[in-house]
């Protein structure tokens, strides 16, 4: 107990200034002071003012080797120099002309040349704007109301995105079934009244925190097709990380419609629905009143966005990002994972480009530790694991290591195999901590 006391008490010595905004930002924003919910924590997040490539620096200039990457968006790294000057240049000659602009037309392309599900493009400000509007464009095609989505995948917080429900969210016409389970999903569809399946690509909660099989996709198309609903693939946060072609290139799918969003604009706000052209045809205005669907949204496709996104997507083509992102997230498990096992913790690292970090039982210490050491999900998504990964996140933060809550770093091509030894010994003595103090 003295030693959790310590920690938090050195911590706010360390972190003076941000203390203070802390204070002020409690009396603003009601989520005890944070604008995000993974951001509450006690005592506080660092308030950071300074980012680049593979580090950022908080207000009381402590500097951390960065995993949180933009919520997955900063598959680049901080402020990529080709797209900075992008944004700078584009910043020069006009933020938004409210019109059309060559810009979209050049980003839109470029999008289809990574993913060729993409016959139509729609612009949004997010992501899960995207999915909202892949939703009702699916309702207006099949005339049917039914989504059926997956347990633990989140798509986002609106009325029937959230991943288990919140006060005031509407989410009638939702059924929601465990991943990898085919048979109860064609018992579902074979009703007939689904318009859509709504699912994350590369497993649940990014990147695969819940993993699903491949053959789980591979199933999704045909089946889905044969029940006339359509098949949305949320890639927001797979979209140009994963691979060139996102999670769908990767197990060899074509989704009818596909959502993408932070990567696909290089680290400016961004969403875009992605599919069937005759699908996606409720959109013009040609198509029949009753089936018309109907697209504002101030900030689709502004020039200063499109900017970023092409140039992004310029940088995603070759694979290149994608590959040295996933070498470090190899680096970072094995190392990591070696260090887990000599110290007999009961912990390890799995996952993509996004390297998770499960606490708990060891049913399996799989060789391809892409995997998690277990399949039962309840495990993983424990909640009696919560208040320990919110622990290590603070243990990491004090040895200047920025992680995703403390469950998660997300790897990009600008992280180093020097962040990584770093980031190493950072878990191993974060995880002798956890130890000391009787939390695992
Ligand atoms: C898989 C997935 N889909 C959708 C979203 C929502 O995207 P946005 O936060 O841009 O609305 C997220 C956000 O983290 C996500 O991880």
């Amino acid at each position: 107990m003295a030693e959790l006391d310590q920690l938090t008490q050195a911590y706010e010595r360390t972190h003076p200034r941000s203390a203070e905004l802390h204070l002020r930002a409690k009396e603003l924003f009601s989520a005890q002071g944070a604008t995000h919910f993974s951001r509450v924590r006690t005592p506080f997040r660092p308030y950071i003012s300074q980012a680049a490539g593979s580090r950022k620096w908080d207000v009381d200039g402590n500097e951390y080797i960065d995993y949180v990457m933009g919520h997955g968006a900063l598959i680049l790294g901080h402020s990529h120099p080709v797209v900075v000057e992008a944004v700078q240049r584009q910043a020069a000659i006009g933020f938004h002309f409210g019109d059309n602009h060559p810009l979209e037309v050049e980003w839109a392309g470029r999008i289809r040349n990574l993913m060729p599900a993409a016959e139509r493009v729609e612009f949004f400000a997010s992501g899960q704007e995207a999915n909202q509007m892949g939703i009702r464009v699916a309702r207006a095609f099949t005339g049917r109301k039914r989504l059926l989505k997956f347990k633990h995948n989140y798509h986002g917080w609106a009325d029937e995105l959230c991943a288990e429900g919140s006060a005031g969210a509407l989410d009638s016409e939702v059924t929601v079934i465990p991943v990898d389970d085919l048979d109860t999903l064609e018992r579902h569809l074979s009703s007939r009244e689904y318009a859509v399946v709504l699912i994350e690509g590369g497993g649940g909660r990014i990147s695969g925190r819940v993993p699903t099989s491949v053959g789980f996709f591979r199933a999704l198309p045909e089946l889905t097709r044969r029940h006339g609903t359509v098949l949305l693939l949320d890639e927001v946060v797979t979209g140009f990380r994963e691979a060139a072609g996102g999670w769908q290139s990767v197990v060899g799918i074509q989704p009818d419609l596909t959502s993408i969003g932070k990567a696909a604009s290089g680290g400016l706000p961004s969403g875009a629905l992605l599919g069937r052209a005759d699908v996606m045809a409720v959109l013009s205005p040609d198509a029949p009143r009753e089936r018309l669907v109907v697209h504002g949204g101030t900030w689709n496709a502004v020039p200063l966005t499109c900017a970023a996104g092409i140039a992004a997507c310029d940088l995603y083509r070759d694979g290149v990002p994608q590959r040295l992102a996933r070498e470090r997230a190899d680096a970072l498990r094995r190392q990591g994972n070696s260090v887990l096992r000599r110290g007999g913790v009961g912990a390890r690292l799995y996952g993509r480009t996004i390297v998770h970090i499960y606490i708990g039982r060891l049913d399996r210490d799989p060789a391809d530790d892409t995997d998690p050491p277990t399949t039962d999900i309840g495990q993983i998504m424990a909640p009696e694991a919560a208040p320990i990964h919110k622990r290590l996140d603070l243990h990491l933060l004090t040895r200047g290591i920025a992680s995703m809550r403390g469950e998660a770093f997300t790897l990009s091509s600008a992280h180093t195999k020097e962040d990584v030894d770093v980031t190493v010994g950072a878990l191993e003595e974060s995880f002798q901590a956890l130890t000391r103090e009787g939390l695992i």
